[in-house]
């Protein structure tokens, strides 16, 4: 936790696009101020396990934070937030468009308050352009970026992918962008606006399959196991083929339970010795030779008489079984794993990227661990806050407020929602 220590984050982000990049930050050593509104990030409250406690949804995205309630939209609470934008490195949001310059802080205003602090920004579709009012969540950010079209078989619908790539992965993107910013601010003594558009994120995520369009306009894609042809326009959904240089798929293995696939990489290198283990045992001795496979471009041809071979003597083992097997061969391979199946792994326990907590009003809870893993700054993963839970200690150490100022301003309702007035 030494790699950002000094540096200073007030926090606005919210749900899960801005507070994974925070949480990854503070597990880089930074002091990351959640600043919340009275009545809290919503997902605290949001598919909770534990009544009264905050969700894991919350807890999940929220480690090694400190929490302070601000009411933006009281005068006090707003001269709160400009003392503590002087007193930031960062400043981050991931707001509905709008609602910054309905407080009244556009980024020009924040960087005249502070010329040295550097902003982020995560939109669905960014500031500019004709989409730059919409709202978005994490799929919706799926399909406007190419991932959904691409994503299933192609006589399906199009479908979401599991992992958090819309949220999460703009996450990672803004990170980047910050800790850049925070290097030319070191260097110029000026700070600057990072914006990170979800879709623009999937787009480059997605940045093989604009590759694919591309070729299309040429010719066929040789690679993929569902027909393309020259001048098609859009790049097919193609299962869980490899969509890279080398053929791969998923094959189903004993006893074919749900997650019993083991997806194999049928790596140019490794055909020989993989044909000469799978052949004997299929009834084809001469697999190896067999002018149907022999090179690169007759399995690519043939990928799906391949795959079936490969398919029949995959449903002999089971998916640890066969990745026994195929290990020794170096053929690249790794079986479908549940979230049951990596919560009790002993390599994701022994790399710490299933990490046990606690917390006071749910108990012992897990989180997944830090997957970025620097040598001299190790991170030591610490629960969420609760809700304002370090207000006091934010105004007193980090703006040196008295206890009266603090009363005072805690009369005017800076910190909390004034109760709804009785119709
Ligand atoms: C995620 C999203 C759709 C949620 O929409 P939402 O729940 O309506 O939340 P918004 O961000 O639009 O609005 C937040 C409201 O809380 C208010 N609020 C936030 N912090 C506050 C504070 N400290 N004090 C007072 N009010 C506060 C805002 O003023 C705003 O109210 P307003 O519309 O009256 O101005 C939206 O924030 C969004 O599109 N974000 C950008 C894309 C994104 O990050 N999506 C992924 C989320 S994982």
């Amino acid at each position: 936790m030494e790699a950002l220590k000094g540096i200073r984050i007030l926090d606005m982000s919210h749900v899960q696009a801005g507070p994974t990049c925070s949480q990854l930050l503070a597990w880089m050593g930074a002091d990351v101020i959640k600043f919340e509104n009275p009545a809290g990030d919503a997902t605290r409250g949001q598919l909770r396990d534990v009544p009264n406690a905050d969700s894991l949804y919350f807890t999940m995205l929220n480690c090694n934070k400190r929490s302070i309630t601000v009411n933006m939209k009281s005068t006090e609470g707003k001269q709160v937030f400009v003392e503590l934008l002087n007193k930031c490195d960062i400043v981050m949001e991931n707001f509905g468009p709008g609602v910054l310059d309905r407080f009244g802080f556009p980024w020009e205003k924040i960087r005249e308050i502070n010329p040295r602090i550097v902003m982020g920004s995560i939109k669905g579709f960014g500031s500019t352009g004709p989409y730059a009012q919409f709202k978005a969540y994490e799929n919706v950010a799926q399909a406007m970026g190419g991932a959904m079209s691409t994503t299933g078989v192609p006589d399906g619908p199009p479908f979401v992918t599991g992992a958090q790539i819309g949220d999460t992965g703009t996450g990672l993107h803004l990170a980047i962008g910050l800790l850049a910013a925070l290097r030319q601010r070191d260097r110029t003594g000026k700070g600057q606006y990072v914006e990170v558009a979800m879709m623009d994120g999937i787009m480059n995520l997605c940045r093989v399959k604009f590759r694919d369009h591309q070729r299309l306009t040429r010719g066929p894609l040789a690679e993929y196991s569902v027909g393309t042809h020259k001048g098609m326009g859009a790049v097919p959904r193609a299962g869980n083929d490899s969509g890279g240089g080398q053929l791969g798929n998923a094959v189903r293995c004993k006893p074919g339970g749900p997650n019993d696939f083991l997806y194999i990489v049928v790596q140019e290198a490794v055909w020989n010795a993989l044909a000469q283990r799978i052949g004997p045992e299929v009834g084809m001795p001469d697999l190896a030779t067999d002018p149907k496979f022999a090179k690169v471009a007759d399995r690519r041809a043939n990928q799906n008489d391949m795959w079936e071979i490969i398919g029949e003597f995959a449903l002999k083992y089971s998916k640890r079984e066969l990745m026994a097997i195929l290990n020794p061969l170096d053929v690249p391979c790794g079986p479908v794993m549940s979230t049951e199946d990596l919560t009790h792994d002993e390599h994701v326990r022994g790399r710490q990227m299933w990490v046990e907590l606690d917390h006071p009003q749910r108990g012992k809870w897990w989180n997944v661990g830090m997957p970025i893993k620097l040598s001299d700054s190790p991170a030591d993963i610490a629960r969420s806050p609760l809700l304002g839970e370090h207000t006091e200690e934010i105004l007193r150490e980090v703006l040196g407020y008295s206890e009266e100022k603090i009363a005072q301003l805690k009369g005017k309702g800076a910190f909390s929602t004034p109760p709804k007035k009785a119709a």
